[in-house]
């Protein structure tokens, strides 16, 4: 048995017995989305049902398949602690109704406060090991792999579905206490459903792409119709949060090449992967490609350094002063802050760089306008009117970064749907913003 066989024969052992290590008290983080180790999860509902995990915290940012499936659910309410990272999905409710708490959070800055709180313990999925001895972290790089540097406890399932991505996102035996395999399939992320409203939007941020720029792309149907415009463009770079379908496909096609990237030139950097079972095997040592830990992709700093650095992100609900409101529907907790301000940041901070924030100018069936007057008292402001740049709606786009309050309200009415502007222009002329 060479070394590296008998690390890993001395650390591995069964999913309910790696969950049986944890303590009263501790703090156990799971990684985004599909990075979520389903047999270890599946093994947490177990043993907070036995009421073993009363005393443990567990949290995470988008909680997918296997976490709503065996943890979070109302069955076992109340036999853990949990704090959520990004309230989406399976804990929305839950958050409502205050059963589970929330830490809010910019998503480039969790590893720096995961650290501080402190966290005690993380659970990973990750590739098999190399000749090296090191496992790839794969589909989530995000605040997991900080962890493996500093957590008193650290597991890591081991399943041969992962890809083995390159980048800074490889651990080596020797940091891992515990190791349990599987073979389930990662939870795959469909893609959203595009509408006219969608197409409209994408092609008006598409227009304003220019060939060589690096865009970021966040997940809904506006990003991915953006995407999906974009197969006429030439020589684009990819920076990015969430690696999407839209992105393999215009590699694939050969639209992103990187090559006018003027940092990391040739390489598209991303922290977690939401696609379909195709892009994870894209990903498999695929020498363009690399994982980075999410303090990295999303830096406002390193996000700067690209030139014409293009964010698209989605809102939910637009300010006449320029504030955004991406998280909170009527002053309940709806979604979290995510990497939307680190973005935007980074890209107003680029040379010849853009942010787009994007909604559809009205919501429920036509009945509100996602451009408002202001904004419900308890609403959480997600990019605030200092840091915005430019909003889009299937209206047209309202460019807001520099200008006045008064200038701001004018263009976003000009963008609100027709029906709306007549008392969205009274509102401005209340607050002493309307028509010159
Ligand atoms: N008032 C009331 N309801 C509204 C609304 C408004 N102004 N705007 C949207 N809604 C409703 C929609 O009607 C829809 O309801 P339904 O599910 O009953 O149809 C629901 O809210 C979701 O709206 P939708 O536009 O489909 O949202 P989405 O799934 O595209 O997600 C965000 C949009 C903003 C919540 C999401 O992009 C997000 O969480 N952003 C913050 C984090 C981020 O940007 N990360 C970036 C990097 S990945």
């Amino acid at each position: 048995m060479t070394a590296g066989r008998a690390e890993y024969q001395r650390r591995l052992t069964s999913p309910d017995e790696a969950v049986s290590r944890l303590k009263p008290g501790q703090r156990l983080i799971l990684p985004t989305f599909a990075g979520a180790p389903p047999a270890l999860v599946a093994a947490l509902g177990r043993g907070a049902a036995e009421g073993a995990l009363r005393d443990v915290t567990i949290s995470a940012i988008l909680p997918g398949r296997d976490i709503a499936r065996h943890l979070v659910k109302p069955e076992l309410a109340g036999k853990f602690k949990w704090d959520s990272l990004f309230c989406a999905g399976c804990d929305r409710p839950g958050v409502f109704t205050g059963q589970y708490d929330m830490t809010p959070m910019h998503f480039g800055q969790m590893p720096r406060i995961l650290r501080a709180m402190p966290a005690h313990a993380i659970m990973a999925l990750a590739s098999p090991p190399d000749a090296e001895g090191f496992v790839s972290l794969g589909i989530s790089v995000d605040y997991s792999r900080s962890m493996f540097d500093y957590a008193p406890y650290r597991v890591v399932e081991i399943n041969p579905n992962v890809p083995q991505v390159r980048g800074p996102c490889r651990i080596h035996l020797s940091q891992i206490d515990a190791l349990v395999e599987s073979d389930d399939p990662i939870a795959e992320l469909p893609e959203p459903a595009l509408g006219d409203e969608e197409r409209a939007i994408a092609r008006f941020i598409a227009d304003r792409i220019p060939d060589g720029a690096t865009i970021q792309l966040g997940y809904g149907a506006v990003p991915s119709g953006v995407g999906l415009a974009l197969t006429g463009h030439k020589r684009l770079g990819i920076h990015t949060e969430m690696f999407v379908d839209p992105m393999r496909v215009l590699i694939e096609a050969g639209v992103v090449d990187n090559s006018e990237k003027t940092y990391n030139p040739g390489i598209t950097p991303f922290t977690f992967v939401g696609g379909s079972a195709a892009t994870y095997r894209f990903l498999h040592g695929n020498s363009m490609i690399e994982g980075h830990p999410v303090e990295y992709t999303n830096d406002p700093v390193v996000i700067a350094r690209h030139k014409r650095m293009i964010s698209v992100n989605a809102t939910l609900a637009v300010d006449l002063t320029g504030q955004a409101c991406s998280e909170s529907i009527g002053g309940m907790q709806y979604s979290g802050t995510g990497g939307q301000v680190d973005f935007v940041r980074g890209a107003t901070m680029s040379d010849g760089g853009k942010s787009f924030l994007c909604t559809s100018a009205t919501a429920k069936h036509g009945t509100i306008s996602c451009i408002v007057d202001a904004l419900p008292p308890s609403a959480v402001i997600t990019t605030a009117r200092t840091d915005i740049d430019a909003v889009v709606t299937e209206y047209g786009v309202a460019e807001l970064r520099g200008r006045s309050l008064r200038d701001r309200a004018q263009a976003l009415i000009a963008i609100a749907h027709p029906k709306f502007r007549d008392s969205l222009e009274e509102a401005a002329r209340a607050r002493g913003l309307g028509k010159r």
